[in-house]
């Protein structure tokens, strides 16, 4: 099976690049109370998890890859190596904010819904689901090669890659309460990217 994240072909390529920072969660400090237990899923090399810690979390990082972990380990010792095409391994309502950046648009519409289905699981009453996603605008950088295997889902040169526009984000959180959801455009390994951000709220219901 083809499978760019697991065999951590990502982190291999990437590692040694400079990543810029946009740290765009201080825009949104409002939403970040600072206090109780966060989950940074798919997590890269941590630097939100670091930017969350100083906000005051206490913060369990967790992605597939151990070059990424390895990384995180400096600053964090909270890491778990977790694969979320699979059940997540943490305890119903266990956590005040899932933090979620660029990290959960590579999967099939079942695998995305599974997905959010489990984070709703492991998130208290009234805890925030807040991050990003590819917006449908990166379609421009890949029309040519990739190959169109669902609505917005391509395999781009052996990766699998969803892209958003608002009506996916919305649709996808429908069970949770939309807070806000917003376009936005930063420079990652030097290119353009237009991503969308989230923040919805369990309501318990
Ligand atoms: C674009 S990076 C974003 C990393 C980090 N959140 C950031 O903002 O820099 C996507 C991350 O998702 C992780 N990832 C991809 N597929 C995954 C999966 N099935 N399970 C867990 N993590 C995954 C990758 O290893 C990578 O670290």
């Amino acid at each position: 099976m083809n499978d760019y994240f697991g065999n951590d072909e990502y982190w291999k390529e990437n590692i040694h690049k400079n990543l810029e920072e946009d740290i765009w969660i201080d825009e949104y400090k409002d939403y970040f109370n600072g206090s109780g237990l966060c989950l940074d899923l798919g997590c890269g090399i941590g630097q939100f998890t670091k930017r969350l810690m100083e906000y005051g979390y206490d913060v369990i990082s967790s992605d597939i890859s151990d070059i990424a972990l390895n990384k995180v380990k400096e600053f964090n010792k909270k890491i778990v190596k977790a694969d979320m095409r699979k059940p997540l391994q943490f305890d119903d309502e266990k956590f005040d904010l899932v933090f979620a950046n660029l990290s959960i648009h590579y999967f099939s519409d079942e695998e995305t819904r599974n997905l959010l289905k489990e984070i709703k699981r492991i998130l208290k009453d009234g805890g925030l689901l807040i991050g990003s996603v590819n917006g449908i605008q990166g379609l421009q950088n890949i029309k040519d090669t990739a190959e169109v295997l669902d609505h917005h889902f391509y395999l781009n040169k052996g990766k699998y890659i969803r892209l958003f526009d608002k009506k996916d984000l919305k649709e996808y959180l429908n069970s949770f309460d939309i807070i806000k959801i917003e376009e936005r455009e930063t420079i990652r390994f030097n290119y353009k990217k237009n991503y969308i951000i989230f923040i919805a709220k369990k309501d318990g219901k």
